[in-house]
């Protein structure tokens, strides 16, 4: 690790980042992303069913402030404006998601064309901007009625979620060459299934890791069906959360709990998907947990299917210690204790650490350990205390900063032999913050949720100069 890196910027970013920004090729991906709860809205129009989020949104207490979904940036109604605003930003590419209830309200059968006309329209109307639609089938909105047959820690799921790949797969496929099937399956089990943060709220360890290989599975069996019907370019991804963990010490329990933290929050997706197995070692920690994860014959060759792309998700790195506050390795429960310990950095609004190294280190790490999988930053963005001025604008020199350095870790990974292929800023607007509402803001453009006016940050005006000036090799 160059410990010299800059951990941040400035409202600018530095020369030594805009010298490193500039090293990006020409080809590179320049995009915002977004997904549907977060920006839709509209939740019962046009034949939606309900979502997992609709109903955990309602829950006392689950989401801060009480807030759903139910409007957001009322994006459904906005569309045609916010490709605009895509397009002044200069970006070639937009990462959207499609809500799995608007195709198919109960989670099976027929698709509801009213639901994917919506899609239809969103991607003419990208294309005619000359903006490359990035597809994301499931963005953690699963039909209720799926949930409640079981939800994802139930095998039938996955192939519900394959039938549903292909109904928008044959829709969109003349027109949308990438698809990326999960985000961030990590929160989607671990969030909703064991810590019980995010919906449906479960806390079930043993049915989170079920889900762990049902969501695999799925996209195992969904990329299969997609990449057999392909009769034109397409390229395939899944995109996976993901942090640089290092030992808080080199003491044997804090090394024990950074591999621990790596094999259930990187490993148990990358080796199934690249290598073909579960890592011995996480499959060990599990059965000692009494658990074991619910591979049939042949699950694993499917999970394997070829990927084009990983898709990355950044946003801080942590150091894991393996002992608690008093020493102790083992918690009530009579697990291994684990222990996120800080590095001392600035934070954003989401109390997150900023540790734009951790981004190089990481990539450098998968092109080693996963050689030959070209990556994609797929989201990277920071929310903070966004103060607009009398017209609305806002001065976010904190987000440029963060923006910048982060960046630059990519070209400083791209520099020491990272494939990355693109840049996706998280996000194009203020959106809905699953369990931190509205109240957490990363957009590149402020939106009012009272009036819907949405106004373009000094974050997204420094983008823009930014893809322009790397464009035009300056
Ligand atoms: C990852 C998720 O994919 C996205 O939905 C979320 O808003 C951002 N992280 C920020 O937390």
């Amino acid at each position: 690790m160059d410990t010299s890196a800059p951990t941040v910027g400035t409202d600018t970013g530095t020369d030594t980042e805009a010298e490193l920004i500039a090293t990006l090729p020409p080809t590179f991906d320049w995009g915002v992303a977004t997904s549907a709860y977060q920006i839709e809205g509209a939740v019962t129009e046009d034949g939606r069913g309900p979502s997992i989020w609709d109903t955990y949104c309602r829950l006392p207490g689950a989401v801060d402030g009480g807030d759903t979904g139910d409007v957001a940036c009322d994006h459904y109604h906005r569309m045609p404006e916010d490709v605009a605003l895509m397009r002044q930003l200069g970006v070639n590419a937009y990462r959207f998601s499609v809500a799995w209830p608007r195709v198919q309200p109960g989670g099976r059968g027929p698709a509801n064309p009213a639901g994917l006309a919506f899609y239809d329209r969103l991607v003419d109307e990208l294309l005619a901007n000359g903006i490359d639609p990035w597809l994301t089938l499931y963005h953690w909105d699963l039909p209720q009625e799926l949930e409640d047959a079981g939800g994802w820690p139930v095998r039938d799921t996955a192939h519900r979620f394959a039938d549903y790949a292909m109904l928008v797969f044959d829709a969109l496929r003349d027109r949308v060459r990438h698809w990326t099937t999960l985000n961030e399956p990590w929160c989607s089990a671990m969030l909703g299934y064991h810590e019980g943060r995010q919906a449906p709220g479960r806390q079930d360890f043993p049915a989170s890791i079920a889900a762990v290989h049902h969501l695999l599975l799925g996209h195992g069996l969904a990329t299969q069906r997609m990449r057999a019907a392909a009769d034109g370019p397409a390229e395939f991804a899944i995109t996976l959360n993901m942090s640089q963990l290092t030992p808080a010490t080199d003491s044997e329990a804090d090394r024990a709990a950074t591999r621990r933290a790596d094999g259930l929050g990187v490993r148990i997706y990358l080796d199934p998907l690249v290598r073909g197995h579960y890592p011995a070692d996480v499959v060990e920690d599990l059965a000692l947990a009494g658990v074991r994860i619910p591979v049939r014959d042949g699950d694993l060759d499917v999970i394997a299917t070829p990927i084009d792309l990983l898709g990355v998700n950044y946003y801080f790195s942590s150091r894991c210690s393996g002992v608690d506050d008093q020493g102790r390795s083992t918690g009530p429960d009579g697990r291994p204790v684990h222990r996120d310990v800080r590095l001392g950095r600035p934070v954003t609004a989401m109390d997150w650490e900023i540790v734009p190294d951790g981004l190089t280190d990481l990539l450098i790490r998968l092109s080693h350990d996963y050689p030959g999988l070209p990556l994609v930053i797929t989201e990277n963005g920071a929310a903070f205390r966004d103060e607009p001025d009398e017209t609305g604008f806002v001065r976010d020199g904190d987000r440029v900063a963060y923006l910048a350095a982060h960046l630059a870790a990519v070209a400083r990974a791209r520099l020491a032999g990272a494939d990355v292929r693109g840049y996706f800023a998280w996000s194009l607007l203020d959106n809905f913050e699953w369990s931190y509402g509205y109240d957490k803001r990363f957009g590149l453009v402020r939106v009012d949720y009272d009036t819907q006016r949405r106004v373009p940050k000094q974050s997204a005006l420094w983008y823009r100069d930014t893809i322009n000036r790397v464009r035009q090799g300056a």
